[in-house]
């Protein structure tokens, strides 16, 4: 049976991007797979006060089953509320990647989706996006589109080489889909190498002249930032320093979030960074504690961990902090 984002007691991204765009933050679209990211992403939200993008991506959607997750998300917001807050909450499809996936999940309560057809040709990008925006748009679910591509992989979409979004589309584009936001490329990437630097070589700025170029042809209008994490060094060497290997990771600095987030950027989406913290803290705990074997001693520690980043995400970051109140 279908239900309606708003009987789950979600929000779409409508007011989240108009608050955003008038207070110079972004709100944080965190992904998440499983019960311990969830409650992490609630309770740093709560905590700090901020309004938050629940992300669940293709592959997410398979793993956590969808009818786990919509529960997943009614006992999200029921969570929040007993913790005395009430901040917005939107559950968001991340990378969708057909008409039919996002009518599956605008049915099964998500309150925003996306539709990337940044793959596609600008004329196909544009029709799938419309058909899209159509169906959602019935229901007073936000949709968000894709123009230029980003290089690495985007669920079952991989790329080599990104393209930067063309300026000279974004107005077009927009027009003729009446998406609600609209994922530019402007030098990230996603997962955990995005750039490739060798020792003592600093990381290439963001292309802030597309984004203000972007900016100026659509005044106020929403923009979001994928493959937005740091990549936190801490994180990388406790990894590496407990069995692991991850070698000339590079992630967005978070200044330049930062300074993005004071823009038209209203959405900033991280996943990496997550991945990377719970890796960490799993793996010194295991190895620190090798006859343990009950998952909550190392989840626990690893959610502990996650809900402070996200936290100091929210504050020192998107600016997002304080915002929900
Ligand atoms: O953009 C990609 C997201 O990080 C989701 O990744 O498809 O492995 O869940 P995933
Ligand atoms: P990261 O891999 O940089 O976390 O990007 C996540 C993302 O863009 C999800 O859509
Ligand atoms: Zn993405």
């Amino acid at each position: 049976m279908a239900v309606n984002f708003k009987d789950l007691g979600l929000v779409n991204t409508k007011e989240m991007f108009q608050k955003a765009m008038k207070g110079g933050y972004a709100v944080p679209a965190f992904n998440f797979n499983n019960m311990e990211q969830l409650q992490a992403i609630i309770t740093a939200c709560v905590e700090v006060k901020s309004p938050v993008i629940l992300q669940i991506s293709k592959g997410a959607r398979q793993y956590a089953n969808q009818t786990m997750l919509r529960y997943m998300a009614q006992g999200a917001v029921a969570m929040a509320k007993e913790m005395g807050s009430s901040i917005p909450i939107a559950l968001h499809l991340d990378h969708g990647d057909s008409y039919e996936l996002c009518v599956s999940c605008i049915e099964n309560g998500f309150s925003s989706v996306m539709i990337d057809g940044s793959h596609l040709t600008y004329e196909e990008n544009i029709k799938l996006t419309k058909q899209v925006v159509d169906y959602a748009h019935r229901y007073d679910v936000t949709v968000e589109g894709e123009l230029g591509v980003l290089a690495g992989i985007e669920d079952n979409v991989s790329a080599e080489k990104s393209h930067y979004t063309k300026p000279e589309e974004v107005q077009d584009f927009v027009s003729r889909t009446v998406v609600d936001s609209l994922a530019i490329s402007i030098g990230t990437s996603h997962g955990a190498y995005k750039f490739k630097v060798k020792p003592g070589e600093s990381i290439p700025p963001l292309r802030f002249d597309i984004l203000e170029e972007c900016e100026r042809r659509l005044p106020g209008f929403p923009i979001v930032l994928h493959g937005a994490s740091s990549v936190l060094p801490e994180y990388i060497d406790i990894i590496n320093n407990y069995g692991g290997k991850i070698e000339n990771a590079a992630g967005v600095p978070e200044d330049q979030l930062r300074r993005a987030a004071k823009s038209a950027v209203c959405k900033i989406n991280i996943d990496s960074d997550g991945r990377l913290v719970m890796t960490a803290m799993i793996r010194k705990y295991l190895v620190e504690h090798p006859s343990e074997f009950d998952p909550r001693k190392y989840l626990g520690p690893a959610r502990e961990a996650l809900k402070n980043m996200y936290a100091n995400k929210c504050k020192n970051v998107l600016g997002s902090a304080g915002k929900a109140e």
